[in-house]
């Protein structure tokens, strides 16, 4: 065999194949999916994933959160944010929420806080347990933007590293900046119950060049870029979102802003009707703005959450409780926490109602 007429005839076969320029072995399509959720966001940088429990999972790691360590987060959350945080080996302290937000309480992380921790050597540590605190992580509920730019300071003065939870609000605003866009890095969720979706799917979004550097290097098995060899440089995971999921998320992306639209004129349909029958219709505060991901009513007790919910769905419409809080699950029920009042109490009484873009809406859109 004549290698050299075998390397010719290769090259002229892939030109004539794939055209000129750059030939890569296999053509991924994802930058057009980060490129898209960058701009939408105003972030600097995007990281596709394969999920955003993935995405937490790896910002978690590379903001140096070590086993042995916690990290503050919100009890009334779902399991993800905590799940994630067990991944990395460290463990959950909870701080109560506010009532209005459903997000993590600024005042309630304070005076944790100044109640608990201490500052040595220009980091953070529980004087309570002796281990260090490394990083916060808030999440925007049900995509209602918490009080993220007041927990950003705090983060600050206390040199704890934030990381937004942001997996549900994507579309959601903290006056004219998105969320996510408060801190070091945040991450976001395209699970199929999203507002967007790619049947699976996750991102981090950062405005830090080495941090994105880095996260695109973990999540993609730590590979050295070469144009043929594989040499890793440390344990990396295989966080890469498929390509397929990538294009049904560039395609999303499209759709983002009509969606939001719809979903903006159920809450006010929804709102409108919950208002006039005195029931507390869950709204972002002012100045804010929600993606309206899942709609969500607080009733008077448990025993009325309970019933309304038994009713609506033996009637074939799903209404379903927040989550049980991460305090009373077996895994974290020893994590310390500051008692978690409004956490607890909104736990007996959040409903969340249909919220889907109803197929009507889509049909009128697509015609
Ligand atoms: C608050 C929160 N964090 C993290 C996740 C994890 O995202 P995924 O399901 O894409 O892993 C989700 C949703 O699924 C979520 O709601």
């Amino acid at each position: 065999m004549d290698i050299d007429r075998l390397i010719e005839g290769t090259l002229a076969l892939s030109r004539e194949i794939f055209g000129s320029g750059f030939i890569p072995l296999h053509r991924p399509v994802f930058e057009g999916n980060e490129t898209r959720s960058k701009d939408f966001t105003g972030s600097k940088y995007a990281i596709a994933t394969v999920n955003g429990t993935a995405a937490l999972h790896a910002a978690i790691l590379l903001a140096g959160v070590k086993p042995g360590d916690e990290v503050i987060s919100q009890a009334l959350t779902f399991i993800a944010t905590c799940n994630a945080i067990s991944y990395s080996g460290a463990d959950p302290v909870f701080v109560d929420v506010d009532v209005d937000t459903m997000g993590m309480s600024p005042e309630a992380l304070k005076r944790f806080l100044e109640g608990h921790a201490e500052k040595k050597d220009g980091k953070c540590y529980n004087k309570s347990s002796g281990r260090r605190i490394a990083a916060c992580i808030p999440m925007h509920t049900f995509g209602l933007p918490c009080r993220i730019a007041e927990i950003a300071v705090i983060c600050v003065d206390w040199n704890i590293t934030l990381i937004e939870d942001a997996a549900e609000s994507l579309g959601s605003y903290v006056g004219d900046k998105h969320t996510g866009t408060f801190s070091s890095m945040a991450t976001l969720s395209f699970n199929g119950n999203k507002v967007i979706t790619t049947g699976g799917g996750g991102m981090i979004i950062t405005d830090d060049p080495i941090l994105a550097h880095r996260a695109k290097h973990t999540t993609t098995t730590a590979k050295i870029p070469h144009p043929y060899k594989f040499v890793h440089d440390e344990i990396g995971y295989n966080y890469r979102m498929p390509n397929l999921n990538a294009a049904l998320g560039c395609a999303q992306m499209e759709r983002l802003n009509e969606f939001l639209d719809i979903k903006t004129e159920l809450a006010d349909r929804w709102g409108a009707f919950f208002d006039q029958n005195d029931v507390r219709f869950v709204r972002a505060v002012d100045g804010n703005k929600a993606n309206h991901w899942l709609n969500a009513l607080v009733l008077d007790s448990k025993e009325e959450r309970d019933k309304f919910i038994k009713i609506t769905n033996d009637n074939g419409v799903m209404t379903r409780p927040i989550w049980t809080s991460m305090s009373k699950l077996p895994m974290f029920k020893d994590c310390q926490s500051d008692g978690l009042e409004n956490s607890l109490w909104l736990e007996d009484r959040v409903v969340n109602i249909p919220s889907s873009v109803p197929d009507r809406a889509l049909k009128q859109l697509d015609r």
